[in-house]
């Protein structure tokens, strides 16, 4: 998709990835050759720019020569974005970059400024909700190409994303970011994207760890919850994120855990991370997220960034090595944190003459289109009203700011300096051709200009099909960073917009533009056709024209419930307690019941489920069959059934498996995704599609172990379109010899 091809192939063998695979018992033994003189006689190079010796050997060889100023250059920042060259050694300035649908525009050294570059454009892929839209593992492999070579070609070593945080309430701020609101399949998607990027030598970032689920007082609040909660939904995608892809670094969140700041979190870093999950990469802390130096010497922090200090003042610069001076820190807990910055740096290989990347090929901008059509989500279609056909059509009137508005460069550290983007009325524009008379009425603005309303009824009124573009905008305090969503409605007047259009013209088409659920007041019986475009990136306008009309057939699912009114949202139902939080503290009372696992085990009827997403095509689903297996480590039970296309269309239906436990230990929810599958189909094709569910598909984490714990019992594996779309129902029993906790 991304270029990749034969260079590809090549860079994947040198990006292996490595964390994992390096035992203790190895690094000793590595670390000793690296000592012996003449190890390599012939060769002149040192053994740390020998890229035919082991990573580890080359990071110990390397340690070894480091002075102490060296090493506590590796710890923290220089500039926003870089830890300094060390010039004798030949090592390079590290870069970073956001992250993380893009590689973000060059800032000033110092302040957030732009650094005014002509050459820091990139694809603006569309955003990660969009991506997790796709429901396809594949589409986000290759997302983290166009990430990973775009990078290399900016110089850039590590890509600060994916955010896998989950979605608890859809007013956060950053819902965008991040995969939406299910464990699992932010976990399938997340390793595709990091193996996407480190295939190309560039190190992911996966952040925020953990439990930043909120930008309200994001820089203070302290999380609470219990542990199996952690476990089972904010802990997943990033133990995924390691134990799969390897992914070389991590981020800690703004907020504290448990009463300590995530960025030096002894639990989160040390005991889970690093000590449970064998993560030997390198933690960097967010930007201005660090607090203390001894917590940040001693709980697991080994790159300091964007602290509002002078450099040399950062937490992990002078008063580390004052500390280390008194005796008050140890040397192994420094060369701890530079060998993990070191690892790293080797493993992107930028000492070993990384080659250079490739920026706006016709291949990314195909991998931006293909991610963008698939993301886009037909909520509802009635009587068939889309899709629309050019051929039959004499006029339409486009509605709305976000027909014309660009969400590039928003979201603050997500913005992107894209290349191109087509808006919504280009790409529809483009589609139809001279043809058609296309009208344009911007009905409302954000700063609600008055007057536009009753000319875009006008407008809806004479032409053939009315399509209204709204939504919100990636912008605060919207779908934006540093600021969550106040409300769940649209904003400036667009549920009255859209009832008046729709009255005014019943073929009204109504296309949103979003990074989180919206409500639709009112207006969601008068209107044929709903579609979810999200913010698409810069194919956006191609792909909502493709699928409008019909050159697409949509396959997106939504990656998160949209509730009917916020009353109705997990966060809210503990009051300020559980959302924004109350003396500084928030607390997560609803547990496991975020997302679907909250609508349906309380029985709460949303506008539209988890999962959901129509076609202009229909499936069958028929002959289900749960084959147990028997492996140990292997899938404990296939889920098998047959999948027709009984349309006349081709088109991809995402199949999706959730289980539920008759009788567990302890309360679990109603129902839990724990296997999809995006099936491609032609009309009239019928595929068996096979679904493997392992052994911590049935399990819960059980705290009393502690550990993951699948209980004999009869277990009920549905099958369908959807969380509340189930056709296929079965039960299966999990036999006594998969019990043995994890
Ligand atoms: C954000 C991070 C981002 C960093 C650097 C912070 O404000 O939370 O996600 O990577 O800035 O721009």
């Amino acid at each position: 998709m991304s270029g990749a091809g034969a260079s590809a192939t090549v860079l994947r063998a040198r990006f292996q990835p490595w964390l994992l695979r390096v035992t203790a018992a190895t690094a000793i033994a590595v670390a000793v050759l690296a000592m012996a003189p003449g190890a390599r006689a012939a060769d002149e190079r040192p053994p740390y720019l020998d890229p035919a010796r082991p990573v580890e050997v080359r990071v110990e060889d390397l340690l070894a020569r480091l002075t102490l100023d060296e090493k506590l250059a590796f710890v923290h920042g220089d500039s926003k974005f870089t830890t300094p060259a060390i010039s004798r050694l030949g090592l390079p300035r590290r870069w970073m970059s956001d992250g993380p649908h893009g590689v973000r525009e060059d800032v000033k050294a110092n302040n957030w400024d732009p650094a005014g570059r002509t050459d820091d454009f990139a694809t603006f892929m569309p955003v990660v909700l969009a991506l997790a839209a796709t429901w396809n593992p594949e589409a986000a492999h290759a997302y983290g190409e166009v990430i990973g070579e775009e990078a290399r070609q900016r110089g850039k070593d590590i890509m600060l994303g994916p955010g896998v945080n989950l979605l608890r309430t859809p007013l956060n701020g950053r819902n965008s970011e991040y995969f939406g609101e299910d464990p699992w399949l932010a976990a399938r998607l997340a390793v595709e994207y990091i193996r996407g990027v480190q295939a190309h030598g560039v190190a992911s970032c996966v952040k925020h760890f953990a439990a930043n689920n909120q930008e309200t007082q994001r820089g203070r609040i302290d999380v609470e919850m219990d542990e199996r909660t952690l476990r089972e939904l904010y802990l997943p995608a990033f133990e995924a994120a390691v134990k799969e892809a390897g992914v070389w670094a991590v981020m800690g969140a703004y907020n504290k855990f448990r009463g300590e700041y995530c960025c030096h979190n002894e639990y989160l870093l040390n005991h889970v991370l690093k000590g449970e999950w064998g993560f030997r990469g390198l933690v960097m802390s967010d930007w201005g997220g660090t607090h203390d130096t001894g917590q940040a010497v001693r709980n697991g922090l080994d790159l300091e960034m964007g602290t509002w200090k002078p450099y040399n003042q950062y937490f992990l610069a002078d008063p580390f090595r004052d500390g280390l001076q008194k005796g008050d820190f140890s040397q192994a807990a420094l060369d701890d944190k530079v060998r993990r910055n070191l690892r790293v740096m080797i493993a992107t290989g930028v000492l070993d003459g990384r080659p250079a990347g490739s920026i706006n090929t016709k291949a990314h901008q195909a991998a931006a289109r293909r991610v963008a059509e698939e993301a886009i989500v037909l909520l509802k279609n009635a009587g068939g009203a889309l899709p629309l056909d050019a051929a039959r059509l004499t006029s339409i009137a486009i509605i709305g700011e976000n027909a014309v508005r660009l969400h590039a460069y928003g979201g603050d550290s997500a913005r992107i300096k894209a290349f191109y983007e087509v808006s919504p009325l280009d790409g529809i524009l483009r589609r139809v051709g001279d043809h058609v008379n296309v009208t344009y009425s911007p009905g409302y603005r954000n700063n609600a200009a008055p007057g536009l309303l009753d000319q875009a009824v006008a407008a809806a009124r004479a032409a053939d099909v009315a399509i209204v573009v709204g939504g919100l905008i990636h912008e605060r305090p919207f779908d934006c960073e540093g600021t969550d969503r106040r409300e769940l409605g649209l904003p400036w007047g667009q549920d009255e917009l859209i009832r008046r259009v729709a009255a005014a013209n019943p073929r009204t088409v109504v296309v949103l533009c979003s990074g989180s659920p919206v409500t639709m007041g009112g207006w969601l019986d008068q209107v044929p056709a709903v579609v979810e475009a999200w913010y698409d990136g810069m194919e956006a306008g191609n792909a909502i024209a493709a699928v409008l009309f019909g050159d697409a057939n949509p396959s997106g699912k939504l990656p998160c419930t949209f509730p009917r009114r916020i009353e109705d949202t997990p966060a809210f139902a503990g009051g300020a307690r559980t959302y924004p939080g109350e003396n500084g503290v928030v607390h997560y009372d609803e547990g496991l019941l975020v997302g679907y696992r909250w609508y349906d085990t309380k029985a709460i009827d949303p506008l539209f489920s988890f999962g959901h997403g129509l076609s202009y095509t229909t499936f069958r689903y028929a002959n289900l069959k749960l084959v147990p297996g028997t492996s140990a480590s292997g899938p404990v039970v296939t889920v098998q059934f047959d999948l027709t296309n009984t349309g006349t269309r081709a088109g991809a239906e995402v199949a999706q498996v959730y289980v539920h436990q008759a009788k567990p230990g302890l309360p679990r929810p109603l129902r839990e995704l724990k296997g999809f599958q995006k099936v491609v189909l032609e009309p009239g094709a019928t595929q068996t599609v096979s679904i493997a569910l392992g052994r911590r598909a049935f399990a819960f984490y059980d705290p009393g172990k502690p550990g993951w714990l699948a209980e004999p019992d009869t277990f009920e594996i549905s099958v369908g379109g959807s969380s509340r779309d189930l056709r296929l129902q079965g039960a299966f029993d999990l036999p006594q010899t998969t019990l043995a906790p994890e």
